[in-house]
């Protein structure tokens, strides 16, 4: 199947181009920043178009030149970038979105996968928080009110998904993801958000010291990208499914001790210390996704795309070594 990739070059998109391509689809990247780093390894076997995804004329284009079949919508500024220029924000992460839907009818695409986020939700409540709590499952209202611009073009592209889908029948899947984590997730344009895994790898690599005074109990739904592209792939291919609001995360809760203990495991020389207990939470919706606490209900993934988290923390960085040095990534110091 010809499937279009959007962010098909970032984090969790390489890993979907990278899935699509092996499982025997033809992923066609369509993404603005000419960075194959995290591709390097299929660059000669992926088509890329470089473009803008706000500009329709050209995702058009693309659509018909490909003959895109499926579309995989990745696409997005983060947070930070949104914030800082909300007209930007809204354009990039929620208009195109509309316009992806327009030019899916259009050319006769029949189902189009969103990446949406954990932002996308009203605050959490207190008992969806701590040991014990209520997974998270998708009827929890999403009005992140008092949140970010991004969780607001979350939900915004959500809706008007779902208007397509009703008013003219393209299956739309929006997965909204947890905290992720793995290769390449440090970059300037990640802003803040959820990169303390990116952080302590990136100093358990080169050997500088990292210290949390506290916090080693704190728990978190934290998913490593290939599981997150996963979800992507089967939300892309299974049959049908009944929903279109999926949430995508672990299963299960991991420490931060946890994490840092896999960590020294694999790199024993890692200069990581974590101090006991845990943190209180900022409370802020905007960094929800950085909140320890709470844990997402993947029941409806489960049995709808036949997801289920593969990689614990152990296997995540085992892993993520060997995909730095397959893809002979640089680690640049972020402090
Ligand atoms: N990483 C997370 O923690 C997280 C959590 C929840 C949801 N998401 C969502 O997952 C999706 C992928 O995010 P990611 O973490 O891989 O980010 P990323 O920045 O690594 O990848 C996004 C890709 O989109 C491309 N892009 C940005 N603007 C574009 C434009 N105007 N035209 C064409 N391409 C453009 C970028 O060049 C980049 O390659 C996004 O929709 C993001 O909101 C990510």
């Amino acid at each position: 199947m010809n499937i279009l990739v959007t962010g098909g070059l970032g984090v969790n998109g390489c890993w979907v181009t990278r899935e699509l391509l092996e499982i025997g689809h033809n992923p066609i990247v369509f993404d603005i920043r000419p960075d194959f780093s995290l591709v390097s390894d299929i660059s000669n076997d992926i088509e890329v178009v470089l473009g803008d995804v706000s500009d329709s004329a050209a995702v058009l284009r693309a659509l018909k030149h490909h003959q895109i079949e499926r579309i995989c919508h990745l696409a997005a500024i983060y947070p930070d970038a949104a914030d800082q220029n909300p007209v930007r924000g809204f354009q990039i992460n929620a208009s195109t979105t509309v316009q992806i839907m327009e030019a899916a009818r259009i050319m006769e695409v029949d189902r189009v996968v969103f990446t949406s986020s954990i932002a996308a939700l009203s605050p959490i409540t207190p008992e969806y928080l701590g040991s014990g709590a209520r997974p998270i499952a998708e009827d929890f209202p999403a009005y992140p009110s008092g949140g970010s611009v991004y969780g607001a073009t979350k939900v915004a592209s959500e809706l008007m998904g779902l208007n397509y889908e009703r008013l003219y029948g393209i299956k739309f899947v929006a997965l909204r993801f947890a905290t992720i984590y793995g290769p390449g997730k440090n970059a300037p344009r990640h802003g803040n958000i959820n990169v303390v895994w990116n952080r302590i790898m990136e100093h358990a690599l080169l050997g500088k010291p990292l210290r949390f005074d506290k916090g080693g109990d704190d728990s978190y739904d934290m998913t490593y990208s290939r599981d997150v592209a996963h979800s992507v792939v089967l939300g892309c291919l299974a049959q049908r499914p009944l929903h279109s609001v999926f949430h995508i995360g672990s299963g299960r809760s991991h420490t931060l001790r946890e994490f840092v203990d896999s960590v020294k495991e694999i790199i024993p020389s890692a200069p990581l210390e974590v101090g006991p207990g845990q943190t209180e939470p900022t409370g802020l919706q905007g960094q929800l996704a950085a909140n320890p606490g709470w844990l997402f209900d993947t029941s409806r993934a489960k049995t709808e795309l036949g997801y289920e988290a593969q990689y614990l923390p152990r296997e995540a960085v085992k892993d993520w070594l060997h995909w730095l040095e397959r893809l002979n990534l640089e680690i640049v110091p972020s402090d």
